[in-house]
C-alpha cells in the first residue's frame, strides 16, 4: 500500500508534534509507540471528523498523486453499496458493513443476500488494511483481495453471490461503466476488477481521529483525561494483560508494516464456550460497534469487561481472572470508549 509522507497535509505545529510523538509517549508501551509514526504516515487527513458517505461524501483519501488508486477507490466506493452486486439484487457489502454504523450491522450475526446468516458477527472495517490477516479466524487470508473473494462469490454461506449476470448488470450502467473505464481502462468488468476496486476503497477507510489519537498525535487531551489515562495504565498492566494480545496501532495485534506480513494474534477466549481460537480484533471505535466477539454474544463493553474479569470462558488461553474496583472499571471503560 502506498503511504502519504509522515505528517503531510497537517498544519506545521501538528507536523512537529507528529515527529516528536515517539518521545512524548513515554508512558505507553513500545508497541504503541512504534505504531505512532506509522499512524501518522498513513493519513494526511486525520483530525477531521471524516465519516464516509458512499454516495455524496468527499472523494476517498488515497496517497497524494496516486491516481490509479484513487479512480479504483471511487469505483469501489460506488460498488460497496450497490445491491446489483448480489445474485438477487437484495444485498450489498453495506448491508452488513453499514457506513452509518461504522461498517457494522448491529446484529449478533449478519444476514446474507439469501436470508441466511454466516456463522460470525460482522466486524467493522475502520483501518482494516492494517490487519496482518483477515476474518475472525483464517490465517490464510493475508491480502484484502484474497479475503474479498469470499463475501463476493462464496456459496456457503452466500453473502452476495456475485456472478456473470451481476457483472453484466453493472457493466450496462453507464455511470459504473465510466468509473470502471477510468479505473481499469479496457479491462472488462468482472470478479477481478470488482475485487481490486473494493480493496482500493477499503484501503481508504483510515480513521485516526478518536480522543486517543488526538491525545497521542496532536497533544489534544480535551477528551482524554485522567480517567482515560488510568484506564490505559490498566489496559497495559501485568494484572489485566489486555495488551498481551491487543497491541499495535489498532490494539488488535500485529499489523502489516511496509508490506511486511506479521502473524496475527489468534487465541481461544472461549466466549460462549467456543473451542476454537479467534483473532484478537482491532479495538478502534469499539464503543460504537456493539455487539462484540466473533459470535456477537456480548452485547455491551461492560459485558466484555465482566467476561475478562472472570478470566474468559472455561479453558481460555492466557487469560487470568482479576477484580476491578468500581473506579477501575469506569476507567477501563473510559479508555475503551476513547479508542
Ligand atoms: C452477509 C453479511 C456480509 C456481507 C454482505 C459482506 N460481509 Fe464482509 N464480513 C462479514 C462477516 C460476518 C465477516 C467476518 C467473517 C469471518 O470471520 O469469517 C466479514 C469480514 C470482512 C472483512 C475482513 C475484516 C477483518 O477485519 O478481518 C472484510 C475486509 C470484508 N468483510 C469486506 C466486505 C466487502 C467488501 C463486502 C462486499 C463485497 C462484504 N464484506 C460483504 C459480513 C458480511
Ligand atoms: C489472550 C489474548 C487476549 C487478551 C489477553 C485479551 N484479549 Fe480481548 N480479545 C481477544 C480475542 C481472541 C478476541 C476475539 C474473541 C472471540 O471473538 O472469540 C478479543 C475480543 C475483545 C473485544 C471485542 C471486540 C469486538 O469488536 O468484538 C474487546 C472489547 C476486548 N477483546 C477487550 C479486551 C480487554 C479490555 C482485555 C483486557 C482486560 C483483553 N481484551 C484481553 C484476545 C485477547
Amino acid at each position: 500500500m502506498k503511504r502519504a509522507e509522515a505528517g503531510a497535509g497537517l498544519p506545521e505545529a501538528a507536523r512537529t508534534r507528529a515527529r516528536r510523538c515517539g518521545h512524548r509517549l513515554f508512558f505507553i508501551r513500545a508497541s504503541i509507540v512504534a505504531g505512532c509514526a506509522i499512524a501518522i504516515a498513513s493519513t494526511g487527513r486525520a483530525g477531521s471528523d471524516r465519516v464516509p458517505d458512499p454516495e455524496n461524501g468527499p472523494p476517498p483519501a488515497v496517497a497524494a498523486g496516486d491516481s490509479v488508486a484513487e479512480s479504483r477507490a471511487l469505483l469501489g466506493r460506488r460498488l460497496f453499496t450497490d445491491v446489483r452486486l448480489s445474485f438477487n439484487q437484495r444485498a450489498s457489502c453495506a448491508t452488513c458493513h453499514d457506513p452509518d454504523r461504522d461498517f457494522t450491522d448491529g446484529r449478533r450475526l449478519s444476514i446474507g443476500a439469501d436470508g441466511r446468516s454466516p456463522a460470525r458477527h460482522t466486524p467493522s472495517l475502520w483501518n482494516v488494511a492494517d490487519n496482518a490477516s483477515f476474518t475472525w479466524i483464517d490465517q490464510g487470508f493475508t491480502t484484502l483481495e484474497a479475503q474479498l473473494r469470499v463475501p463476493l462469490t462464496g456459496r456457503d454461506p452466500v453473502e452476495l453471490g456475485f456472478d456473470a449476470d451481476a457483472a453484466a448488470r453493472l457493466a450496462a450502467d453507464p455511470a459504473i461503466a465510466g468509473l470502471h473505464r477510468d479505473a481499469f481502462g479496457a479491462e472488462p468488468l468482472g470478479e477481478s476488477t470488482v475485487i481490486r476496486a473494493l480493496a482500493a476503497y477499503l484501503r481508504t477507510l483510515v480513521r485516526r481521529d478518536s480522543p486517543f489519537d488526538r491525545a497521542l498525535l496532536w497533544d489534544d487531551a480535551a477528551a482524554f483525561g485522567a480517567r482515560e489515562r488510568a484506564g490505559m495504565a490498566l489496559f497495559f498492566s501485568e494484572r489485566l494483560r489486555c495488551s498481551l494480545c491487543h497491541a499495535g496501532r489498532d490494539l488488535g495485534g500485529p499489523t502489516v508494516t511496509s508490506g511486511e506480513v506479521i502473524a496475527p494474534v489468534i487465541h481461544r477466549t472461549a466466549v460462549s464456550g467456543a473451542a476454537t481460537a479467534f483473532r484478537a480484533p482491532s479495538l478502534r471505535f469499539v464503543s460504537r460497534t456493539a455487539p462484540y466477539m466473533h459470535d456477537g454474544s456480548l452485547d455491551r463493553l461492560e459485558a466484555v469487561v465482566d467476561f475478562y474479569e472472570r478470566g474468559g470462558g472455561p479453558g481460555a488461553e492466557r487469560l487470568v481472572p482479576f477484580t476491578l474496583t468500581p473506579e477501575e472499571r469506569a476507567a477501563l471503560l473510559a479508555f475503551l470508549e476513547s479508542l
